[in-house]
């Protein structure tokens, strides 16, 4: 049976990947650690609650002690490091927690897995530490080209720095003692239990309560949109198959401005809800995004011919699949935008939501 210590497995993309992993495979043991932060939510675990083969443990990657008792106690053959402080604008606003989890928390990981898989100059037969990273670190792309593994890494937001700064210890890591790893780097990930911080479930849940739709600046920034499941299928691949040492950048090849995701989702929404005050007098231009980045795109090539992955899932039945999941979970939305989410939202866009 493969042991997995999958971190941040009660946020969006985590959370995905260990349903994923349940329903793919019977033989497993997922050992998910979260902290719960405001981004973190075991209700999205609810449907696997009594499966056996995932254990929650609520804490945080930076705390050593916690971390090694788990090393002790499971034995893990991977780590799969999803934790972490993940969205630009709050690291605008507030940069040191970002440091915190995703530098210190990534190195903290990592220091621990080679303490316990190294043993007489050996490494544990069969282990790998995957960081699960972002396009965002290669910074951002004029209008052609793509990113590819070897684009300099030239990050520009305090997250993206704090993720390109954890890719750095992971690859030292690797070249250095010898730590089988990899790294993927993703793309914009889409769809079910996505916090509405994020611009598409954000423009989701504003549309379908009739409220404004921020849009950053001019609206015509480009981000290359990728379906969560089939990111979770990339990340299983990689950690089977990737060869040691190496990144795989993971996108979904679905290049669109940020306006044309929000016209679609306005568009879709009004049709399925049949309600016309569902358009587009509700975008509202406001002040862009300090340093906001004008365009990611992958360029998917390696991982699609190192080890077969491409992304399957056409947009128009991704954010389909996507909308109707927040029009089906109405307590979920309720519990995420309630609380802390409505003083955040205040302070980011000056108005109440
Ligand atoms: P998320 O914010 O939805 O979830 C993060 C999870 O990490 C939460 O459950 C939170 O409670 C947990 N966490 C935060 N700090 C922690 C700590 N110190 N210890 C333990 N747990 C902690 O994030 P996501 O969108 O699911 O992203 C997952 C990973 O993928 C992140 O590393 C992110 O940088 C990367 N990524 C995300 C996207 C995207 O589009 N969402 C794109 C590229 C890369
Ligand atoms: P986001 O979902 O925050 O992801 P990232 O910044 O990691 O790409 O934002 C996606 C794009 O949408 C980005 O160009 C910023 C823009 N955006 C808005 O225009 N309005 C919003 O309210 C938000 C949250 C994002």
């Amino acid at each position: 049976m493969k042991k997995y210590l999958v971190t941040g497995g009660a946020g969006f993309i985590g959370s995905n990947f260990i349903l994923y992993m349940l329903k793919k495979y019977d033989d497993i043991l997922l050992v998910n650690l979260d902290k719960l932060t405001y981004a973190g939510n075991l209700e999205n675990l609810d449907s696997v609650k009594d499966d056996s083969r995932h254990v929650f443990v609520q804490g945080d990657i930076c705390d050593k002690e916690l971390v090694s008792d788990l090393f002790d106690k499971y034995d893990f053959d991977y780590v799969i490091n999803f934790a972490a402080e993940s969205h630009v604008d709050r690291s605008i606003a507030n940069p040191e927690i970002f440091v915190e989890t995703n530098v210190m928390g990534t190195v903290n990981l990592i220091q621990t897995a080679k303490e316990h898989w190294l043993c007489d100059k050996q490494w544990k037969k069969g282990c790998k530490y995957l960081q699960v990273s972002t396009d965002e670190v290669y910074g951002s792309l004029g209008k052609e080209g793509f990113f590819t593994e070897t684009t300099p890494i030239t990050p520009h937001s305090p997250y993206s720095s704090s993720k390109a700064s954890a890719d750095h210890f992971v690859r030292a890591f690797h070249d250095t003692y010898g730590l089988p790893i990899n790294i993927t780097r993703c793309s914009n990930n889409y769809g079910s239990f996505q916090f509405v911080e994020k611009l598409i479930p954000l423009m989701i849940y504003n549309a379908m309560n009739h409220k404004s739709l921020p849009v950053y600046g001019d609206g015509m920034q480009i981000r290359d949109w990728l379906y969560v499941e089939d990111h979770c299928k990339a990340i299983d691949m990689v950690c089977s198959d990737g060869k040691n040492g190496e990144v795989y950048n993971v996108g979904g090849h679905n290049e669109h401005p940020n306006i044309f995701i929000v016209k679609t989702i306005i568009s879709r929404l009004s049709e399925r809800l049949n309600d016309p005050e569902i358009n587009e007098n509700l975008i509202k231009h406001v002040e862009d995004r300090l340093g906001h980045d004008r365009r990611y795109g992958i360029d998917p090539t390696k991982v699609k011919n190192d080890l077969g992955w491409y992304p399957e899932t056409p947009f128009e039945l991704g954010i389909v699949k996507t909308i109707d999941w927040y029009l089906d979970n109405p307590v979920w939305v309720e519990h995420v935008t309630s609380g802390d989410y409505q003083n955040y939202y205040e302070k980011m866009y000056g108005s109440k939501i």
